[in-house]
């Protein structure tokens, strides 16, 4: 177990709301998944779980918002428990420096994803999971966010899902692409349905940061002393985080932050302060990248005052 840190969390969390007052409602909601459009964008959240054992949080922490892409880190987990390293020969491991959706950068690698936490590399993951019963891996996906959150009220909020099944022209085009190319197994309709129901998992800060706890040690879900995953796959995946989380805007985050994170279209960024904590802000405003705009700067606060950034 890691040392616990000499920080007052709660007097931190005080502070970073505080110093966000004045930000509030910047950035722009995502309108193109049409139930996420009417959202309020002047709410912020913050919660930080604690590998020793501490919980803290200010604002709307307890506000359930979409978690959109920050789903592709839970995906990916469940991924390489089941099938391992073969992973690495259908999707790659580099930042992609394209939008999240690109379409142009999958048809010049031949259907090979730059890495798992773009659409393209998530469609394939979400593949990997599929055994027949689209249904079956949606259920295994959220009993995996609901035993991590500690929390069985964790549940798919399904106007989000349909709305995107509805709009989701892009995906489609990506999905039906990848399968063009030998790079999905699955029907596209089923992987498909298993990506826009991940992606509309209802969560609130408090529940995220604590399911992001065993990235921040060693694979292993602190509170519990459950091993969910090795601590190499652990190591990996905050280096992907770190590499890839925030798309085409990553180095910006790393170069603003210094953790490992992960980004969703919801408004809510994971970030990850290895050995020490899990991080979970929200704010629905996003910035040009699709990321949400006030949560990076509560989280460039956050490691101004805690000294967490890996750098
Ligand atoms: O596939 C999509 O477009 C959305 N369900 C998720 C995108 C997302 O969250 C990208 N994040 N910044």
């Amino acid at each position: 177990m890691p040392m616990a840190d000499a920080l007052d969390l709660d007097e931190i969390v005080t502070r970073v709301h505080a110093d966000m007052a004045t930000h509030l409602g910047r950035g722009k909601v995502a309108d193109y998944i049409p139930a996420l459009a009417r959202i309020d964008p002047r709410q912020f959240g913050i919660a930080i779980a604690s590998c020793d054992g501490r919980t803290a949080m200010a604002g709307d922490a307890d506000t359930g918002f979409s978690i959109q892409s920050v789903s592709k880190v839970f995906t990916l987990a469940l991924a390489l428990e089941k099938v391992g390293a073969r992973l690495w020969k259908r999707v790659g491991r580099e930042p992609s420096g394209s939008r999240f959706n690109s379409i142009v950068q999958l048809e010049h690698e031949k259907g090979i994803p730059r890495n798992p936490l773009i659409n393209a590399g998530a469609l394939v993951i979400t593949d990997t999971l599929l055994d027949g019963d689209p249904g079956k891996v949606i259920e295994q996906i959220t009993a995996f966010l609901r035993r991590l959150a500690d929390d069985a009220s964790v549940s798919i909020d399904e106007e989000v899902a349909e709305s995107e099944a509805e709009t989701g022209f892009r995906n489609a085009s990506l999905a039906n692409f990848l399968r063009a190319n030998g790079n999905l197994h699955g029907a596209v309709a089923d992987v498909l349905s298993v990506y826009f129901h991940q992606c509309a998992l209802r969560m609130s800060c408090r529940q995220l940061a604590r399911a992001g706890l065993f990235l921040a040690d060693h694979g292993v879900d602190s509170p519990t002393g459950e091993r969910v995953t090795t601590a190499t796959r652990a190591r990996r995946i905050n280096a992907l985080m770190m590499t890839c989380g925030h798309y085409d805007a990553s180095g910006d985050f790393a170069f603003r932050v210094g953790l490992p994170g992960k980004s969703g279209v919801g408004g809510g960024i994971l970030a990850i302060a290895p050995r020490r904590a899990s991080i979970a802000v929200w704010s629905p405003g996003l910035n040009a990248a699709g990321n949400s705009e006030v949560g990076v700067l509560a989280l460039e606060r956050l490691v101004s005052l805690t000294g967490w950034s890996i750098f």
